[in-house]
């Protein structure tokens, strides 16, 4: 018998809690940062309603009509079309890829909460704390044990099963973390100078967007919507399979989608208005929160309290995702092998944990090598896989098998889709989803890569 989760609140948190972590607080900002500011805001939003909800809610569907994960999801659906099997294929090692680097900056989380609460950024200066951060990047003993402690983390967690585990963990962290955000945001704000940031994050500058490219934001801006719900991949499909059918799953995937949308405009409020406060530069890339948020604490009363606090609910919000993902890692590893829960999370934790050391190694004793040009590393490498590729033609993917008779077909999904109470997908979307989902991931996707190698 399948395990399910014991409530609807704990589908709609742990569902939430794979969707909200690092792409909100983390990725969310530097590439708001990267990208222009209010324009990319702009189109992560569209990309959220045109693509993100109703991809999500074809992975619930999926996902609850298979019962299985990723990796069985196909046999289970369409067992004689057999050329979907490679979706599954792929779904698993687009998590796999996505842990690679995933534990590595929860891992940095970590080792900032412990920083933060023993007062090791008291005193310094923009400077110093930009300084203490490539000192982090410099040591990889340190980086490679916080993210194996995450990696074992997760095994023991998802060892201890899924309600008793990973619901009860979830609801409690979640919770927290949206309310210690909200209090940052507003103190972000409120500091000297941030009115400037405010602009530069919520209202679109032509100009800007002119001069880094319209298609290059809008490309961004999609990856990002894939990337904060985790999508394509089966990471979200995997929760499907966990819940009844009482519940229509378009108004589900829209809650998820909001929680998960206002943590992460939440989050920029928080860092892009700190740099304009703090003279840092928002385009500078993944060490952005690090750099930024250690001056907003020196700044506030009792800063190093609330310093802790933030980087201590951070390192939850990460983890919960990586609970999520690292779920569906073994998940598609007892579907695959037939293993216990326990011996697919020790295979799984063997595996992530040696994965995750080149994500280590790039940023000191790999450093030479540069994927993309001066400035990138591995993670670059990784995340590009991951956002750019494995995520939009997993979603791809998903809208196709989802519409078309040679998948799982329209009736199939809208019948389960549909089943329960709530807020029903609605049927006149057909022909959108069947083409024109298809369409823009395929010209986002192709305009992405031509940007980036042409
Ligand atoms: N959806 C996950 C996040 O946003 C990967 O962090």
């Amino acid at each position: 018998m399948r395990e399910k989760l014991a409530s609807r609140l704990g589908f709609i948190f742990l569902s939430a809690g794979c969707a909200i972590g690092l792409g909100n607080v983390w990725r969310f900002p530097y590439v708001a940062g990267k990208s222009g500011g209010g324009w990319f805001v702009l189109f992560y939003l569209v990309s959220l309603a045109l693509l993100g909800i109703p991809v999500l809610a074809m992975e619930f569907a999926a996902g609850r009509a298979a019962q299985r994960s990723i990796a069985k999801m196909h046999e289970a659906l369409v067992p004689e079309k057999r050329a979907w099997r490679l979706h599954g294929v792929a779904g698993f090692f687009g998590n796999l890829v996505l842990m690679m680097f995933y534990t590595v900056v929860t891992g940095w989380m970590l080792i900032y909460f412990c920083r933060m609460a023993a007062g090791r950024f008291d005193g310094l200066d923009t400077a110093g704390i930009g300084a203490a951060f490539n000192a982090m990047l410099g040591d990889p003993v340190s980086m490679g044990a916080a993210a194996v402690f995450v990696t074992v983390m997760a095994a023991v967690v998802c060892s201890i099963g899924l309600q008793s585990g990973v619901e009860r963990i979830s609801k409690v962290m979640m919770g927290m973390l949206l309310a210690l955000i909200v209090v940052l945001a507003v103190r972000s704000v409120l500091l000297p100078g941030a009115g400037k940031g405010v602009a530069f994050y919520l209202v679109p500058d032509f100009a800007k967007v002119r001069e880094i490219g319209m298609g290059k934001v809008f490309c961004e801006a999609m990856n990002q919507a894939f990337f904060t719900l985790s999508l394509g991949i089966g990471s979200m499909a995997i929760f499907g399979s966990y819940i009844d059918r009482r519940h229509q799953l378009f108004g589900e995937a829209m809650n998820v989608a909001a929680l998960d949308t206002s943590a992460a405009i939440a989050a920029g409020l928080i860092v892009i208005p700190a740099c304009f406060a703090f003279g840092i530069e928002p385009a500078q890339g993944p060490g952005l929160v690090f750099v930024t948020l250690p001056n907003v604490f020196n700044s506030m009363p009792l800063g190093r309290l609330w310093g802790s606090l933030f980087f201590l609910f951070m390192s939850f919000a990460a983890l919960t995702t990586v609970l999520a993902v690292f779920e569906n890692i073994v998940a598609c590893i007892m579907d695959f092998t037939g293993f216990t829960r326990r011996r697919a999370c020790a295979v799984g934790a063997l595996v992530i944990g040696v994965l995750s050391m080149p994500c280590v190694l790039g940023f000191n004793v790999w450093s030479s090598f540069r994927p993309f040009g001066e400035g990138t590393c591995v993670l670059d490498l990784e995340d590009f896989v991951v956002s750019d590729i494995l995520l939009p033609l997993g979603s791809l993917a998903f809208a196709l098998f989802c519409t078309r008779r040679y998948g799982w077909g329209w009736k199939s999904f809208i019948s389960e889709a549909n089943a329960g109470e709530g807020w029903p997908f609605p049927d006149r979307l057909r022909l959108y989803c069947a083409y024109g989902i298809p369409l823009i991931i395929i010209s986002l996707f192709v305009t992405g890569l031509l940007r980036r190698f042409g």
